[in-house]
């Protein structure tokens, strides 16, 4: 089961707002089937549309307005498609503006997924990745910036001094390794009660970069020793990745740094089939926002194609945060049966359904487990 861990601490006993944003490009065609499947599920829930993109640059001039803002803050949660670039500084206020510090990506293959492995039953981890820190958000500049610095110690082992070029930052605080460590330790636990080993893998560029990644890597460390049941185990990244590959039954929950987590997501996304395939929620101290982990699938866009699923399993991770935990099983399930029958499959899976035909599947699924 998608883990349900991040439960919201209800304040009231009024049902959830959720702040639908459709995204760019091919985006909107998965959000929309996504909401309709959970107003079936949680006729409760109100859902508030906030415009996105190119839809509200033509209606206010502006493709992050006030509204939308607005919108964000007063929901429960927000709901994301998709940023292919106009949508982007939503996806930015949900993440630094909302401080969603952690995005859980569960990583796990399901029959009738199309998995290009031999042995793809082994496959069900969940990486738990930075969202907040590391090379994000952007703080690029001039090398010749950095003259300045390159005196005052021996770091600069390889000074271009002279040369033209541009450097990026990268910053790892003690505070956001230690609540990612936090997250992760509690995601194992949680696991762990259901019958997963306990495991935290922590993969990082350690021996290159013993200043940030080192940091992750003596957090994560010590916050997991701090739990007596979890098992540790540390590689570097370049090994992880061929791990994810060769022996993926050996992961439980793995740490990653934001863009190392940005990256392998998507080849652990393909190891189980695809992007079509990966959930993925972002949670912080205060807010939560719900996005799959692909992008806005611009090759697909107006094709009637993109494959719901990512979408739809982040709507039962929702469901799941939101208390909602039977609704979130029945999602689940729907789509693991849909997926078992194979009869209903977008192209991506091998299959000729379009992606409405594909929902209409899931939809008769759930009705049929009523
Ligand atoms: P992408 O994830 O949009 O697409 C990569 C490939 O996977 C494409 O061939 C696409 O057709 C396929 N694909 C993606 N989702 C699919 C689905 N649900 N069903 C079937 N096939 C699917 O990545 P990209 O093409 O590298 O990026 C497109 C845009 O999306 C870029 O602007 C990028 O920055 C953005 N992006 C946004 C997010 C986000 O909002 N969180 C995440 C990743 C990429
Ligand atoms: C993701 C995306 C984003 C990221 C982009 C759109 C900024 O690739 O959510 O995986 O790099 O985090
Ligand atoms: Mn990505």
């Amino acid at each position: 089961m998608i883990p349900g861990f991040f439960k919201r601490l209800k304040s009231s006993s009024e049902p959830p707002t959720i702040c639908v944003i459709n995204g760019d490009d091919a985006a909107p065609e998965v959000v929309r089937p996504t909401v309709e499947v959970l107003r079936l599920l949680a006729p409760d829930m109100r859902f508030v549309e906030a415009l996105s993109g190119r839809e509200a640059s033509e209606r206010y001039g502006d493709t992050f307005p006030d509204e939308t803002r607005k919108a964000i803050d007063a929901a429960t949660c927000t709901l994301f498609g998709a940023s292919g670039g106009p949508s982007r500084p939503i996806l930015w206020y949900l993440r630094w503006g909302k401080e969603t510090y952690v995005n859980v990506r569960p990583v796990r293959w399901c029959p009738g997924y199309h998995s290009p492995m031999l042995h793809p039953q082994r496959i069900d981890y969940v990486i738990v990745r930075d969202n907040l820190e590391g090379m994000y958000p952007p703080r690029e500049g001039d090398i010749a910036e950095l003259d300045a610095l390159s005196s005052s110690s021996s770091w600069w082992q390889a000074h271009p001094r002279g040369k033209r070029g541009a450097y990026a930052l990268r910053i790892c605080t003690d505070e956001q390794m230690y609540r990612l460590a936090v997250a992760a330790c509690e995601l194992a636990m949680f696991r762990q009660a259901a019958g997963y080993p306990g495991c935290v893998t922590l993969a990082a560029k350690y021996s290159i970069l013993p200043r940030t990644d080192g940091l992750l890597r003596a957090i994560v460390e010590e916050t997991v020793r701090s739990y007596p049941s979890l098992s540790y185990q540390e590689f570097l990244i370049d090994d992880l990745a061929r791990r994810l590959i060769a022996s993926p039954e050996t992961l439980d929950v793995v740490v990653l740094s934001n863009e190392h987590g940005d990256i392998l997501a998507d080849v652990a996304s393909g190891s189980i089939g695809g992007l079509g395939l990966s959930p993925s929620a972002c949670f912080g101290g205060h807010y939560a926002y719900f996005e799959p982990v692909h992008g806005s699938a611009p090759d697909l866009a107006g094709e009637g194609i993109i494959n719901p699923t990512a979408m739809m399993l982040s709507g039962a991770m929702m469901l799941a945060y939101l208390g909602y935990t039977e609704q979130a099983q029945r999602l689940e399930r729907a789509i693991e049966q849909t997926y078992r029958e194979g009869v209903s499959l977008t192209r991506d899976q091998g299959g000729g359904a379009s992606t409405i035909e594909f929902v209409e599947a899931v939809v008769g699924a759930i009705v049929s487990m009523k």
